[in-house]
């Protein structure tokens, strides 16, 4: 690969886990990996200057803009704070306030900082107008109908209360401790991915194409800024939440005025303890100055004012005894050691187990078994182990040493170079790879046999019924019954619901068999380019790596799964079955029904096809030429010098006149 393609691959596959991260609350990679594959590209990018790109994602923090709600623009940008997490930045902030002001007074109002999304909303009249989420800043996705649901979010503000004619008030969603804990209970039971923690979940929420599931999920918001043109230019940012308390708003808890930077270090010791018996998460203090004047005269650097930070809170941190480093088998075999400790209360949960990454990290913190371990909770709910007590140590203690084999099957363990993470390589003979390989197959994307469900494939794999994908086309409503007649309803289902994956396309197929590497996109550029598994299974490297999209990575995978026997047993069975093993005789004619229905008249000269050529376009996907305008004309293809009579007519019946280069776009991919 080119390091212009090696760049455009990873800004590719940055982006999609952006878009997991940001947009569908579903990150599939560690923070940690998703790190070390932006730094390459920061790397990369400055050794080749020339490839530069300002929608790179080196050059964003990130955007939770979504498809599905409608974007739109902010009427004052949404900034975001400074961070600071000590004393001494505090103190630091303090005396640039205190310098920037000229010796004039000051008050700094100090107020919890909510840990959910933020959003803003539009009031005119005393009715909520609109609702939008902070997106990049400058835009954002419309919400109202979802904010409309959230209880403590007035639709009407109080009447005769003062409020300005129009304002915005600005301030965070969250969903309460409570109503997490809940829902996590409830996903827990459906079989569903879990929130990592609240700021999730509410995002996840707020985010729902149903406003039915908003309500019922029980969403909170608390308002902390307020701002307008009719605003006072004179007032003060307390003053003025005070002030919206009284038109309706549900204000910032335990807001304080401070004096004397002194004041504000104890408003901050006391909620880093309080803050526990809030209802919700809470990640640190937000200081800002109080006079609206003297923020105007402070001002705002390019991304935060100058008059505000935010100190976050230190994750809470306990010490515990270290019993045993256990290991889990992901389903694609990476081995993940998970420290086993003496139970300790940490943020409020009773703590005994934490993931330690992988080996690296694991010979970072040096450990051994009966070690006191620190143990940290930030915003995640899984805890990590973050150091060692060493003065505890005893001499007698073992180090741990990263296991050679798999704990599941017993298979030496290997490690891919520049890979973290350890692999079980026994695919066929491990457990957890298995189970995983068939959820893969079935699931909704791949080929989608929605009868069957994780607990099924377990418990059929416990039986003995199923080892890899193609047994699952054996499976009889005997097989699956056993003894329990009860099942015979359910049992038929399954049956028929794996007998219909015959009509799953072939791209879906490539998908399904679940070569490492290849997504759904990479999985249909590679069906589109080889056409039918035949051509597929011999490709050699550099066949693959002529299609667009594949670097070497995805092409070695390919190759290293259909040199497999085993696979390609599987697949020859599967095919057996009747499961594509090519495109679809339409997709090979290049057969579309992009243009089902629809009548097209053929007018004027053309630059790109002749008028034959273009009959021939419209027909092979699925449209009607036909020979003169009428009603019933969906649109007539126009090229240069179209007769005037036709121009008029079309006109005159409001029939579409739609160029060439429109055309070909309609009928692009
Ligand atoms: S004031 C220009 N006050 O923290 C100042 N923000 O990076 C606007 N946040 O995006 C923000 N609690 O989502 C402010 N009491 C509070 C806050 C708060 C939480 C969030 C907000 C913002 C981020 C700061």
């Amino acid at each position: 690969m080119t390091p212009k393609e090696e760049i455009e691959q990873l800004r590719k596959e940055l982006e999609q886990h952006n878009y997991n991260y940001y947009v569908l609350n579903q990150p599939t990679i560690s923070d940690y990996d998703f790190d070390q594959m932006m730094y390459k590209l920061q790397d990369l990018e400055m050794f080749y200057p020339q490839y530069a790109d300002p929608n790179s994602p080196t050059q964003r923090v990130g955007s939770d803009l979504s498809q599905e709600f409608k974007s739109v623009p902010h009427r004052y940008p949404m900034l975001s704070l400074a961070n600071t997490y000590s004393e001494q930045d505090v103190r630091d902030f303090y005396s640039r306030v205190k310098d920037g002001l000229e010796g004039e007074d000051f008050e700094i109002c100090a107020e919890m900082k909510y840990d959910g999304l933020s959003i803003s909303l539009t009031y005119v009249d005393g009715v909520l107008t609109q609702a939008v989420t902070r997106g990049d800043g400058v835009r954002g996705d419309d919400v109202t109908a979802n904010v409309r649901t959230i209880k403590s979010i007035p639709l009407r503000l109080k009447e005769g209360s003062g409020y300005p004619h129009e304002f915005e008030i600005r301030g965070e969603i969250l969903l309460p401790w409570q109503n997490f804990e809940k829902l996590n209970e409830e996903r827990e039971r459906k079989g569903e991915q879990l929130f990592a923690n609240p700021r999730n979940a509410a995002s996840g929420t707020l985010k729902s194409q149903s406003s039915k599931v908003v309500a019922e999920r029980g969403l909170d918001a608390y308002l902390y800024y307020l701002l307008g043109d009719e605003i006072p230019a004179d007032g003060a940012h307390y003053e003025n939440l005070q002030m919206a308390a009284e038109w309706g708003f549900k204000i910032s808890r335990g807001m304080k005025k401070c004096r004397s930077v002194e004041e504000v270090l104890e408003f901050i010791e006391y909620w880093d303890v309080e803050r526990k018996n809030l209802p919700v998460a809470t990640d640190g203090i937000v200081l800002k100055v109080n006079s609206l004047r003297q923020q105007r005269h402070l001002g705002f650097t390019a991304k935060s004012p100058r008059w505000a930070i935010a100190y976050k809170f230190k994750a809470e941190r306990a010490c515990t005894r270290l019993n045993e480093v256990t290991y889990q088998v992901g389903r694609t075999g990476a081995v993940t050691p998970v420290a086993n400790m003496n139970p300790v209360l940490l943020a409020g949960t009773v703590v005994k187990r934490a993931s330690l990454h992988n080996a690296d990290v694991m010979n970072e913190l040096d450990l051994h078994i009966g070690d006191m371990v620190y143990v940290e909770k930030g915003g995640e709910i899984i805890p990590k182990v973050v150091g060692v007590d060493k003065e505890q140590r005893t001499a007698d203690l073992q180090k741990v040493e990263f296991i050679k084999t798999c704990p599941e099957c017993g298979a030496q363990l290997i490690r891919i170079e520049g890979e973290a993470a350890h692999y079980c390589p026994n695919d066929s003979g491990c457990p957890p790879q298995i189970k995983g390989r068939i959820e893969h197959f079935i699931s909704r994307k791949a080929m989608n046999i929605d009868s069957l469900g994780p607990e099924t494939v377990d418990d059929y794999y416990q039986r003995g019924l199923i080892h890899d994908v193609s047994d699952l086309y054996d499976l009889t409503v005997a097989d699956i019954c056993g003894f329990n007649r009860n099942r015979v309803k359910s049992a038929q289902k399954v049956v028929d619901g794996v007998k219909s994956t015959v009509n799953v396309p072939f791209e879906r197929v490539v998908f399904a068999i679940g070569i490492r590497f290849v997504g759904e996109t990479t999985a249909k550029l590679i069906a589109k380019h080889f056409k039918s598994m035949e051509a597929l299974k011999s490709a050699t490297l550099e066949q693959l790596l002529e299609v667009d999209g594949v670097g070497q990575v995805i092409a070695e995978s390919v190759i290293r799964f259909f040199h497999d026997e085993k696979n390609l047993q599987i697949v020859e069975k599967l095919a057996n079955q009747g499961v594509q093993m090519q495109l679809s005789e339409e997709q090979l004619a290049g057969r579309t029904d992009k243009l089902a229905g629809q009548s097209i008249v053929i007018s004027g000269v053309f630059a790109k096809h002749s008028r034959d050529e273009y009959k021939a376009i419209i027909e092979q996907n699925g449209g009607k030429n036909v020979g003169s305008i009428s009603k019933k004309t969906t649109f007539v293809l126009a090229g240069e010098n179209m007769g005037p009579a036709k121009l008029e007519k079309a006109q005159g019946l409001g029939v579409r006149i739609v160029n060439e280069d429109e055309f070909l776009e309609m009928l692009a991919d």
